[in-house]
């Protein structure tokens, strides 16, 4: 096999220090990184390595609930001290490339101990096929995870039970256990590994985002933030008090943390402690100076009267962000996102039917289950001749227990000039009351 050699660094502590590393033909090896074709493993510390699986293809998650432009990673972490732990695995599409991965890393009789963070199936989604090789490998995992495993896969495996505080010596590290009800799923919980100080977080502070480049400080940052600010926006806004409660808890321990390993996305390395205060900053009722109009339309009227309304607010007040969505073209998720920064946001939806457009009724669905605090809301739309949509939306609106400024605005057919004057008057108006 042709090899040749170069001089790489890596970085330890507060010294750069250099390194020999051999390329072969098969295996490529670069910054602690080995790959041989699709299958990858990453040297975290000396007692630390990645096996999961960097997904560039996924474009949805949750079933088609949350886009994911830029992929994802299924985050496996395989510690070996004088016992061997892995940490999670994979979905179960790559179930096969995963095993089979695992065998080039550790002769997998030798793993010790199974750590299932939490039973979501694309943290799960392997384990029938490893436990059809270590069957009787023990699982840790929280009493509600164990039920939740069972309930996917029906099997009898062997489960112990964690509870926050519970400890698993392994050699020269301790590993803590620690729950995480509801962030997010009632099962889900952390590992807080000593010697190396990396807490092991699972969802928490992941993101929906693929590189092959792994960490926090060497990805860009304007992706990483948007993805980290979807993810929290589309998936743990629901449990924010959650999210402070379980910070401050974990924080009390006074750990030190050297990395912060989710379960999706890149490690944070680089000043950890800088996505646990952005997760207590958006657990706090965020908000940034911004109004998020998002309309769904048929003929235009709709979107008319949005873009009046946007005219409107940017005179009563040029500090703020205007944004506008058609919900119909745009992805709900990246909407989310935005009325989650927003102080405010309108939702604007033609009728049809008696009701309102599919679009704006989804969108409406997804603000009701997430919760949003802190924000005010109102509604507008154009009609023909019932025109309940209004009505419709501020209901909708109030349902979700969010301060509805009304009444709202509705305008009949296309909007003419007087019509676009009161667009622009109820534009001010909207901004006055916040
Ligand atoms: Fe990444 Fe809740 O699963």
């Amino acid at each position: 096999m042709q090899e040749e050699t170069c001089i790489r660094y890596y970085f330890s502590g507060l010294i750069w220090i250099p390194f020999r590393i051999v390329y072969t033909k098969r295996i490529m090896v670069h910054n602690n990184f080995e790959k041989e074709g699709a299958n990858m493993s990453f040297a975290i510390t000396d007692k630390v390595r990645w096996v999961g699986k960097i997904d560039w293809e996924l474009r949805t998650f949750h079933g088609e609930e949350y886009s994911t432009h830029r992929g994802s990673s299924y985050n496996s972490y395989l510690i070996q001290d004088q016992k061997t732990v892995l940490i999670d695995t994979v979905w179960e599409p790559f179930a096969t490339e995963y095993v089979e991965n695992l065998k080039k890393q550790i002769d997998l009789q030798q793993i010790d101990y199974i750590i299932a963070h939490h039973a979501e199936i694309d943290h799960s989604g392997a384990l029938p096929e490893l436990m059809r090789e270590i069957p009787d490998t023990p699982i840790y995992c929280t009493a509600t995870g164990a039920k939740i495993l069972k309930g996917h896969y029906h099997q009898d495996w062997n489960f112990v039970p964690f509870k926050t505080g519970d400890t698993l010596d392994i050699g020269s590290s301790q590993l803590i256990f620690v729950e995480a009800k509801m962030l997010h799923w009632p099962d889900s919980s952390f590992t807080y590994m000593t010697g190396d100080n990396i807490l092991f977080s699972n969802d928490a502070f992941g993101q929906h985002y693929a590189s092959e480049l792994m960490y926090n400080d060497l990805v860009d940052q304007a992706e990483l933030y948007q993805e980290c600010i979807k993810y929290y926006a589309n998936i743990l806004t629901p449990f924010s008090p959650l999210v402070t409660k379980k910070i401050q808890e974990v924080l009390s321990l006074d750990l030190p943390v050297n990395m912060i390993a989710p379960s999706h996305g890149v490690i944070w390395r680089d000043n950890p402690a800088q996505i646990i205060n952005k997760y207590l900053e958006w657990a706090d009722n965020y908000q940034e100076n911004q109004i998020t109009i998002v309309y769904d339309t048929m003929w235009n009227g709709t979107k008319k009267m949005a873009e009046a309304i946007a005219e409107g607010i940017s005179a009563a007040d040029s500090s703020v962000a205007v944004k506008l969505f058609n919900v119909g073209r745009s992805d709900k998720n990246d909407v989310l996102t935005e009325v989650f920064k927003s102080k405010a946001f309108l939702v604007g939806s033609s009728t049809i039917n008696r009701g309102i457009l599919s679009g704006a009724a989804s969108i409406l669905e997804m603000i009701a289950g997430l919760g949003f605090k802190n924000k005010k809301a109102g509604a507008f739309g154009s009609y023909g001749w019932s025109g309940e949509s209004v009505k419709i939306i501020e209901a909708r609106l109030k349902d979700a227990k969010l301060e509805v400024i009304e009444p709202g605005l509705k305008v009949l057919w296309n909007p003419d000039t007087e019509s676009y004057f009161q667009c622009v008057e109820f534009g001010k108006a909207f901004v006055s009351q916040l």
